[in-house]
């Protein structure tokens, strides 16, 4: 059973789903619209709990998912959306255990969605320019995921990642800033074979850019871009449709996978060419 504690962020929901997030503080009172409900109302109930302010509104009260904190949570730069944040987990198939290597650090969106993907054994070093930008990155990570996770399995390096990458056999490499071309000669030499590559982008010259520097490099291959749209509906009655607003555009996900190639064939000469093999080739 889950019960709240003080110190703990907290989303109170009314009935027609807008959320309210609320950090709990012993002492402290919510206030809203005029009415108020003291903290020590709410610290110690169980998840899920519904409560009643001080003129009769109604709130459940929940420990919101990681989709929605990431909606809800103080930002610096542009988060990414839960519906990409689930895709890049998924396509740079960041599993228990692995060591990523990500820039920039935004608000954090993506950096806990993947501390949460790496469990206790995996590692996330994130490159950001922006000292600002990092300290509320992480103060947004430890209000969902704690701190004891940001000591242990992050690492905020206040880096240009255009210039290089100190990590050393690198599993992935996300990225959501600007000019991930320039970091695609970095991701050579230090993702591993067998690694992926990763960037998120809003704008198509962009994609062209990444797209192009990675076939310039034998080191990758299936490279891949796509988009996703999240469409939701209405179901209310007979009308039954798709909702009329949505968000029609984030970015695109290219994904792109570190191999080691053989070294190029030299092409063989007809006259160095096995007799059969002349052979079939005159005939033709
Ligand atoms: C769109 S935001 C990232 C948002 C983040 N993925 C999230 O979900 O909250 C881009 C970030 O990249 C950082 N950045 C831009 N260029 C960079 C560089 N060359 N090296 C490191 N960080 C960079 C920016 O300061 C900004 O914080």
């Amino acid at each position: 059973m889950t019960l709240f504690f003080s110190g703990e962020t907290i989303h109170l929901v009314n009935a027609k789903g807008d959320h309210y997030p609320l950090t709990l503080k012993a002492g402290a009172v919510f206030q809203f619209s005029g009415e108020t409900i003291a903290h020590d109302a709410i610290i110690g109930l169980e998840d899920g709990t519904e409560i009643t302010l001080s003129r009769g509104s109604r709130f459940y009260v929940l420990k919101p998912t990681l989709a929605e904190y990431t909606l809800h949570m103080p930002r610096g730069a542009q988060i990414l959306y839960p519906k990409d944040l689930s895709l890049i987990c998924m396509w740079a198939d960041i599993h228990p255990g692995a060591a990523v290597v990500e820039a920039g650090i935004g608000s954090g969106a993506l950096t806990m969605t993947m501390l949460n993907a790496v469990g206790e054994k995996g590692r996330v070093v994130s490159y950001e320019i922006r000292e600002d930008f990092a300290r509320r990155a992480v103060a947004n990570i430890e209000g969902y995921l704690g701190k004891a996770i940001t000591t242990d399995r992050l690492l905020v390096r206040q880096q240009d990642i255009y210039e290089g990458i100190e990590e050393e056999e690198v599993d992935r490499i996300v990225l959501d800033l600007p000019e991930p071309h320039k970091v695609v000669p970095h991701a050579v030499s230090k993702l591993r074979s067998g690694g992926i590559f990763l960037s998120f982008l809003p704008t198509v010259p962009q994609v062209e850019l990444v797209v192009a520097a990675l076939r310039r490099e034998s080191a990758f291959s299936d490279i891949e871009t796509f988009e996703t749209l999240l469409r939701t509906w209405n179901i209310d009655g007979r009308s039954v449709r798709p909702d009329h607003r949505m968000v029609a555009h984030s970015g695109f996900i290219t994904t792109a996978r570190r191999v080691k190639r053989l070294p190029k064939k030299e092409p063989v000469r007809p006259e160095e060419a096995p007799l059969s093999e002349r052979e079939t080739t005159e005939k033709e």
